[in-house]
């Protein structure tokens, strides 16, 4: 979901009319993905509200057809089914007291059942399934009650009663000085301007109109006026923001000439990767990752490492299991955040847990860490957003710079979440003397080199891209890999879900036998991302047998090979060739063509690669 909240100078709005600055903060929070969405504006005592199913564009036409009056503060929202489906009357803005005061909310209100039973009691009634208005109809009361009016205390005290996960923002109109948010384990920041202030789910909801930025903690209140911010705790206690300046440049987050962010963020890749790099080593050519703030002693002694994430960022998790066991020699698990703290994992104080998240909200990897911290762990995060809340509350954080990606399902985070696993993996053989300075300056060479080689496979996509349109009709596509090649394999196949929703799947190439090649019939698409032919020859041909398995009982095959590998040629339908690295960092490169098949059979098809239907870039509810 995204949220926004503005307020201005009357004598702004010639400049900035609350409702063009909500509806392109919103335009530019849309990248988290959103199924309705709405707004509401406060002028002359009157709050005035406008919502609609469906993407933005249906919001703009009602507000044409029903224009609303001009005003110099009010909230828009983006929603994200999870309580009532998406449908207009769902949808965000939620009004109480006399259709005086306005709410929307992201995350999940744990106890709006027995909440709802309480105020229904009390004679009020409902429109919505959704747990927002109850919790609107909530702050409502105490507004013409305890708080007196008063629309921060109201928020206050609502605020102490919810449970769960929120981010909440009211504009009430017997108030209208002011907008109040409060939060809890959802996001929110503040946008400071001059006689103008803004709140936004993350810094692009206001990126347009300032850089300077506030930073909130948990369990607290914000309120917002044309000339001040004044944050207190749930318990009332006043308290002081974190500022920050937002390094990006506005244009970071535009398509810059690409048909969708996507492809802009395929083609940064090589940039991402090098961002990743820069500044971790010192003059020695050794490792120094400073930034961790952990005791170096404290790392040397992990018995055991843990990684937690979701989604692409736990195949990128994978992908750092084959490398950080094979260079430290201390055992590594992978496991999805939201299955972690339900089946009683073993931790103790030598547990390193290494969160990996692009966004640094997603709600199932956060409650992990949380879970891994309150059992003694030690935390890192690897994630590309500053300030965001897993970072913050770990112990340790290795940032990917890789810059804010908008396009729902990741590609250049990936990359970066993969190189950024390296450095850690390296930096924790360093310490332990597992690997010798020439090890590492050769691995650090072959890292560096890598930007230079996926460039070369963007500058020759047509091939891969033609592939994709002769197949735009295949229902069904399956994905094969080895060793650090089944990751990627899986990371293929999810790039196709997500994007052409087309049924992909990725396994293990060993595996096939075991079942999946009851599958194989004629004509079915198979990619084998095949893995080098040098050093771990046997892998090459078992892998390479696989294939012909596959082939033997119909399947078209297309594989992802090392340039020069002629052997797969011959059991090959189509090959895709990049450049030759060392095996475990091959993932940088062949994870690249299987982006930008996805991508170009998912445009082909018609469907928005940047919104995929039903998914979220950000997931803020667990
Ligand atoms: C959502 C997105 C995925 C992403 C996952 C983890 O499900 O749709 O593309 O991989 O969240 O997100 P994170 O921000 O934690 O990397």
């Amino acid at each position: 979901c995204g949220i926004v909240g503005y307020i201005g100078l009357p004598e702004k709005s010639a400049e900035h009319q609350a409702l063009d600055v909500l509806l392109e903060g919103l335009r530019r929070l849309e990248y988290r993905g959103y199924d309705s969405a709405g707004v509401a504006t406060v002028t002359g005592g009157r709050v005035e509200a406008r919502k609609k199913s469906g993407k933005l564009v249906n919001l703009i036409n009602e507000i044409e057809e029903s224009p609303v009056a001009p005003a110099s503060l009010g909230i828009g929202h983006t929603r994200w089914a999870t309580h009532g489906g998406p449908t207009d009357q769902n949808a965000h803005p939620h009004l109480a007291d006399e259709a005086k005061l306005a709410v929307i909310h992201n995350g999940i209100i744990e106890n709006f059942a027995e909440l709802k039973e309480k105020l229904r009691a009390e004679g009020h009634t409902f429109e919505s399934q959704t747990d927002t208005e109850v919790a609107a109809k909530l702050i409502g009361r105490c507004f013409t009650g305890d708080a007196e009016g008063d629309l921060t205390e109201a928020m206050r005290l609502a605020s102490n009663e919810l449970e769960g996960a929120f981010t909440l923002l009211a504009v009430h109109a017997d108030q209208p000085d002011r907008v109040v948010a409060s939060r809890r384990n959802s996001p929110l920041v503040i946008g400071l301007g001059e006689g103008e202030n803004f709140l936004g789910s993350d810094v692009s909801g206001f990126i347009d109109f300032t850089r300077e930025a506030v930073e909130l903690e948990q369990d607290q209140i914000v309120t917002i006026t044309t000339g001040d911010v004044t944050i207190i705790n749930f318990d009332g206690s006043s308290a002081e923001g974190k500022r920050f300046h937002i390094d990006w440049d506005a244009s970071a987050a535009e398509k810059g000439g690409y048909d969708s962010f996507m492809e802009k963020e395929i083609n940064e890749q090589p940039k991402a990767v090098e961002e990743t790099l820069l500044g971790r080593t010192d003059a020695e050519g050794r490792l120094a990752l400073d930034e961790l703030r952990i005791d170096p002693e404290e790392l040397k002694n992990t018995s055991k490492i843990i990684v937690l994430a979701c989604g692409t960022a736990a195949y990128a998790g994978q992908v750092a299991k084959y490398a950080i066991e094979h260079w430290t020699r201390i055992p590594v698990e992978v496991e999805l955040a939201h299955e972690f703290r339900y089946r009683d994992p073993i931790i103790d104080e030598t547990t390193l847990v290494v969160s990996i998240s692009q966004s640094g909200e997603t709600m199932d990897t956060l409650m992990a860490v949380r879970y891994a911290k309150e059992q003694g762990a030690r935390t890192l995060a690897i994630c590309n957003t500053n300030g965001s809340t897993i970072p913050r509350e770990s112990d340790a954080v290795l940032y990917l710079h890789a810059g804010p990606e908008i396009a729902v399902a990741s590609t250049k985070a990936f990359l970066a979440m993969v190189t950024a696993s390296y450095l850690l993996g390296l930096y924790l053989g360093q310490l332990r003397g597992q690997l010798f300075t020439g090890q590492i300056k050769d691995i650090l060479a072959d890292l560096h080199s890598i930007p230079s080689k996926i460039q070369s496979i963007l500058d020759n996509a047509d091939q891969i891209k033609d592939l994709a349109r002769r197949m735009a009709d295949t229902p069904s596509v399956l994905f094969l890999g080895r060793h650090v090649g089944f990751p990627v394999a899986m990371e293929g196949a999810l790039k196709l879900k997500e994007l052409a929703y087309i049924h992909a799947e990725g396994f293990a190439a060993g595996e096939l036998k075991h079942g999946p090649i009851a599958l194989i019939e004629e004509g079915q698409p198979v990619f084998v991302v095949v893995p080098s032919p040098h050093g771990r020859h046997s892998l090459h041909s078992k892998v390479v047998s696989n294939i012909q398995e596959v082939r033997a009982r119909g399947a078209k095959t297309i594989t992802v090979a090392e340039d020069g590998d002629d052997a797969v040629r011959e059991f090959s339908e189509t090959v895709f060739h990049v450049p030759e690295t060392q095996p475990l960092l091959m993932p940088l490169l062949t994870t690249v063509p299987l982006q930008i098949f996805a991508c170009a059979l998912a445009a082909e098809k018609g469907y928005d690669v940047d919104q995929p239907r039903n998914l979220a870039k950000s997931v803020t509810v667990e």
